[in-house]
């Protein structure tokens, strides 16, 4: 990652930080997701640790990062109701329906999502796109039924590439579907999510962003 794009993710993370700082209370549990930007992000909370409770992270590398800054971590679990989630993205579009999981760590993203009461996505301007798909969707599938999702994942016109090496925090592996069509992401979140075998796709529609800081060489765009 170039250091022009590192600024840009800063930019970003430290609006985060400044946006969630005045909601923020000594009960307070902040979700976090997982990322480069959401690393600048960890650092930027490290800084208002002393306002808020504790974190519920969305991958072990969050969760060490968040450790190593000192910050409290708790299970979801532990946690029934987080006030916020701060996460990046893949891409995003101007209704801030989301592509997710290049790092991987889409099902938890999209469960601790799922537990907050607004989510704030963070990322450089590049993620902004006018229609979702450009990146390889990530789904998380049970590793037996690789070939049944590809197979699948064909008929619903996209190529399925196997990120071989990788394994999820959950155990389970990643297709990374190229040339899917997706002109309705809620219906095809949906779509996805119903192929046995598959955990969790990274299509967040039904999920979209409450709000989301874009850093641009321009400044920080709000969408
Ligand atoms: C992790 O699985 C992803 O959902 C990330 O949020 C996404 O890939 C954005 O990552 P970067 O901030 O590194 O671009």
């Amino acid at each position: 990652m170039n250091s022009t794009n590192d600024s840009l993710k800063l930019a970003a993370a430290q609006r985060a930080a400044a946006y969630i700082e005045p909601r923020l209370s000594r009960e307070s549990i902040v979700g976090v997701g997982t990322g480069s930007t959401v690393n600048f992000f960890i650092d930027e909370l490290a800084n208002l640790k002393h306002l808020f409770d504790a974190a519920v992270s969305s991958s072990e590398a969050s969760t060490d990062r968040l450790l190593a800054c000192g910050i409290n971590v708790v299970s979801l679990n532990a946690s029934p109701r987080l006030d916020v989630y701060v996460d990046g993205a893949d891409e995003i579009t101007s209704e801030r329906n989301m592509i997710k999981g290049g790092g991987a760590a889409l099902t938890r993203e999209k469960i601790v999502a799922a537990a907050a009461d607004e989510f704030v996505c963070i990322a450089d301007i590049s993620k902004r796109v006018d229609r979702l798909g450009g990146f390889p969707l990530p789904v998380e599938v049970i590793p037996m039924a690789r070939s049944l999702v590809a197979r699948h994942l064909v008929d619903l016109g996209g190529k399925p590439i196997w990120r071989e090496q990788t394994v999820t925090d959950n155990g389970n592996w990643i297709l990374d579907v190229h040339d899917l069509v997706i002109s309705d992401p809620a219906e095809m979140e949906s779509r996805i999510n119903n192929l046995a075998g598959v955990v969790c796709n990274g299509i967040f529609a039904q999920q979209a962003a409450d709000i989301a800081f874009l850093g641009g060489p321009d400044g920080l765009v709000t969408i």
